[in-house]
């Protein structure tokens, strides 16, 4: 292949350089378009045909349903590594050594304490405030308590930003669900690991010492790490962006939290959930919902089904699928929700309309039930995937930051009135 793309304009024709990427992937650069055309630019609403920077972290393959964090394969990962590991990958490139990740985690858990003010700001939202929007309020109140902002050009001031946020971080998750719950806002303890620590902030009842499971424990460990990082989803397109305009760490954060929330995104594993209950409540009637979800007069959408990238599977969904009969077996627990996931997932599979338009289930299909077969409340499972997401969104901003990649401000074209004569408000 020439690396060279060739456009045709009226008369003119232009030639712009061919950009690969390590897994042969390609794209036009089309950084000089505007300037050499007097004014032409591209146009790609929801940016499905738009690279919007080279990176080095995550590599996904939606046709093919691979995903790799810095090369490691997501099969691999999640049967074989630990949050912490994954994340100080992400982050820092390669899988730490022992001592790295040691180093890692004793920084990370003497960041673990958050301002005794903050539990002031807590105690300000309603108990049905949702946590999303109390976590991306905590997380941007943050910024207040710590207000020096990352000197970039330090690698000791980036690396101090980062342990801070990932030990405060599960500390806000834990105290945003327990205030909901009326319970007291605890800490952790510096002797257990950091998901440990994240199921006993959660858990751990006033009059009771909480006892680990470590099959709960396990899965948590899987879901944070299936979750820990996709390359230019929404969110973390939003964190890239808003500090691109060198807004801080903590603030950038908050935005891409914000997005998360969203039904499209990360908030469809508390929407699967909810469509399960719904199914259930409805009598069980999968076929009804297939019909409601094919019929374009109907908003509903099957919730867990479909992603903008993988077009074959999701290969997160297939590992959270084993681990939700593994998790569910092994606890115990028998849930009817998993037999209605089940018969929609195989009425899909078989539908035209689901196989024409390559609709799989995606990562949140499966992830909710094993949530909910934790003890976790359905409002605080975006708030899973967002603790998941934190080391991905930490790797992604640093990148954006250390290739000082300049601001993001996308063009449009315009489609509104021309010039017109203001009208006096008595004359309108
Ligand atoms: N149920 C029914 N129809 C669907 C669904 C669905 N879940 N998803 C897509 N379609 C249909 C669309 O109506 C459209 O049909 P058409 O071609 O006849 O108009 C076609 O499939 C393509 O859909 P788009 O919305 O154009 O695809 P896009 O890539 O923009 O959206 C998305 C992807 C947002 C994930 C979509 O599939 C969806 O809404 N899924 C449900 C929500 C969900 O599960 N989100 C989680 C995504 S994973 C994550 O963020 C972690």
């Amino acid at each position: 292949m020439s690396d060279i793309a060739k456009l045709q304009i009226g008369d003119n024709s232009y030639e712009f350089p061919l950009v690969k990427g390590t897994e042969n992937e390609v794209a036009i650069n089309i950084k000089t378009l505007r300037g050499a055309t007097n004014g032409v630019i591209t146009i790609d609403p929801g940016y499905k045909n738009t690279g919007s920077c080279e990176s080095a972290i995550t590599f996904l393959d939606g046709e093919k349903g691979i995903l790799r964090y810095r090369g490691y394969s997501i099969e691999e990962l999640a049967d074989k590594a630990d949050f912490l590991e994954v994340a100080y990958a992400l982050i820092f490139g390669d899988l730490p050594n022992k001592e790295e990740l040691e180093k890692f985690h004793s920084d990370i858990k003497a960041q673990s304490v958050v301002d005794d003010d903050v539990k002031k700001i807590i105690d300000a939202f309603p108990k049905t405030a949702h946590p999303m929007g109390v976590l991306s309020s905590l997380t941007s109140a943050l910024t207040a308590f710590n207000p020096s902002s990352v000197n970039v050009d330090s690698e000791e001031d980036m690396y101090k930003s980062i342990v801070r946020i990932l030990g405060k971080f599960p500390v806000l998750v834990a105290w945003t669900m327990r205030k909901k719950q009326g319970l007291p806002l605890n800490y952790g303890s510096s002797s257990l690991g950091y998901v440990e620590n994240i199921l006993k902030m959660m858990f751990e009842k006033p009059n009771e010492e909480y006892v680990m499971s470590p099959i709960i424990k396990n899965a948590l460990d899987k879901l944070l790490i299936l979750h820990a990082d996709h390359e230019q989803n929404c969110s973390t397109s939003t964190v890239r962006i808003v500090g691109s305009s060198h807004a801080g760490l903590f603030a950038s954060l908050s935005a891409g939290i914000s997005a998360l929330w969203g039904p499209l995104h990360g908030g469809a594993n508390q929407a699967v959930l909810e469509m399960l209950e719904a199914i259930k409540e409805d009598g069980g009637d999968t076929k009804k919902y297939m019909a409601k979800a094919k019929d374009k007069n109907d908003p509903f959408r099957l919730m867990g089904f479909g992603h903008r990238v993988y077009k074959n599977f999701d290969p997160r969904a297939t590992i959270i699928k084993a681990a939700a009969d593994e998790v569910l077996n092994d606890l115990g627990v028998n849930d009817p929700i998993l037999e209605i996931a089940r018969g929609l997932e195989q009425e899909a599979l078989n539908d035209p309309y689901f196989v024409d338009r390559k609709l799989y289930p995606n990562v949140d299909f499966y992830s909710g039930i094993i949530y909910r077969a934790m003890g976790i409340p359905v409002e605080m499972f975006t708030v899973m995937f967002a603790l998941g997401r934190l080391p991905g969104w930490i790797a992604q901003w640093k990148e954006m930051r250390l290739k000082k990649e300049p601001i993001g401000r996308p063009r449009q074209i315009y489609t509104g009135e021309n010039l017109r004569d203001f009208t006096s408000i008595e004359k309108r």
